[in-house]
């Protein structure tokens, strides 16, 4: 069988250097924020290219903390509304009603990212954020939100969780809207061993107000200034994080490879490609095909050993934790949800494997 990603074979690589970190963590290093927590903020604000990052305990606190940062700033407040994808994870969402803020759906264009040239019906006199998602690790249109932003004098909010390395227009994802956010769930282009997520941005204020925003509002030990909640970063996270992060380039080119080849070689009336990525560069968190069949498709490959997925089955609108908190309909993201499937894109995929995936989808 064909896993769908193997973790333990994407994580065994580290398990010596893992443990030797874990000793001198053990005896040397703080188990909350700490050093190693400040290191792999200066690296992942590095390798963004942005200028400052605050590790969080998710992805989903990241965006949570951009919003109460904002919050706390004067920036937002309750019943802002907040331009969003229909067709994302709900993860993107459910932060947005946490901070009672808005979510307006937005559907999206041919390559599945927020369809730009739709926005700007969507903004209303409450509108405040337009918050981009990085959909499958292929760049949004940011320089078209960006600019719309400017013209109505919105938030741009990007949430990259499965961007880690994505380029605009040769510029890393990261530093190129007012607050990036990140998840380093397992399963993540750079994955933790559990959960953990970063906001990057180049506004030093609002990195401060996240970090103690992250930590009971405290401004100095037992004083919460502000009304925090807990998720930082957890520590041996960070440093098993520092560690991964070496080799990110290197697995995320090896993702390339494996799509090009898909790109190239997958040739079956039954199954639709998404369009190149003319303005940056893909970084394949997942590699997702369209077919009308996507169900027999799912169950042929499965017969054949190779194991896919749906991101996502169910549009969040559709989903009982949404009822009653988004309006409209969104009938592109119903249909592409029946018809998405998201193909083996493991870094680590022999090129045999990857050969023996084209050659049964183009025998579908
Ligand atoms: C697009 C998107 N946004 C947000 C999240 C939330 O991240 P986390 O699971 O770290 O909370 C995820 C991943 O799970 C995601 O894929």
């Amino acid at each position: 069988m064909i896993a769908f990603l193997d973790l333990n074979r994407l994580n065994s690589p580290y398990i010596d250097i893992f443990q030797r970190r874990l000793e001198t963590f053990v005896s040397r290093e703080y188990f909350v924020l700490g050093q190693a927590v400040t290191r792999f903020e200066e690296e992942w604000a590095h390798y963004t290219q942005s200028r400052f990052a605050a590790g969080t305990g998710s992805g989903f606190d990241a965006l949570y903390l951009i919003f109460e940062a904002y919050k706390s700033l004067g920036k937002l407040k309750e019943g802002d509304e907040v331009i969003v994808p229909a067709n994302t994870y709900v993860a993107t969402i459910l932060p947005v009603i946490k901070s009672r803020l808005r979510p307006v759906l937005a559907e999206p264009g041919p390559d599945l990212n927020l369809d730009a040239s739709r926005l700007e019906r969507l903004i209303t006199p409450k509108t405040k954020v337009i918050l981009p998602v990085h959909l499958y690790g292929r760049s949004a249109h940011l320089s078209e939100i960006n600019k719309i932003a400017e013209a109505y004098g919105l938030l741009v909010v990007d949430d990259a969780a499965q961007a880690h390395g994505a380029l605009h227009h040769r510029k890393k994802v990261g530093g190129l809207t007012d607050a990036t956010a990140w998840s380093f769930y397992p399963t993540k282009n750079l994955g933790a061993l559990g959960d953990g997520g970063a906001v990057t941005s180049n506004d030093q204020e609002l990195i401060a107000r996240i970090k103690v925003l992250r930590n009971y509002g405290q401004t100095e030990k037992y004083n919460s200034a502000y009304r925090g909640i807990n998720s930082r970063l957890d520590t041996l996270q960070a440093v098993f994080l520092s560690e991964k992060l070496k080799d990110l380039d290197k697995l995320n080119k090896k993702r390339m490879h494996i799509a090009r080849k898909y790109r190239e070689h997958i040739r079956n009336e039954a199954i639709e490609k998404l369009p190149c990525s003319p303005e940056g560069e893909h970084v394949y968190h997942q590699f997702v095909v369209l077919s009308e069949r996507r169900d027999a498709l799912r169950e042929y490959l499965q017969r054949k050993g190779i194991q896919t997925l749906v991101h996502y089955p169910v549009p969040p609108h559709k989903q009982g934790g949404l009822r009653g908190l988004v309006k409209g309909t969104f009938p592109v993201s119903e249909r592409l949800s029946r018809k998405i499937l998201s193909l083996p894109v493991d870094p680590y995929l022999s090129e045999q494997e990857t050969d023996y995936i084209i050659e049964t989808i183009n025998a579908f």
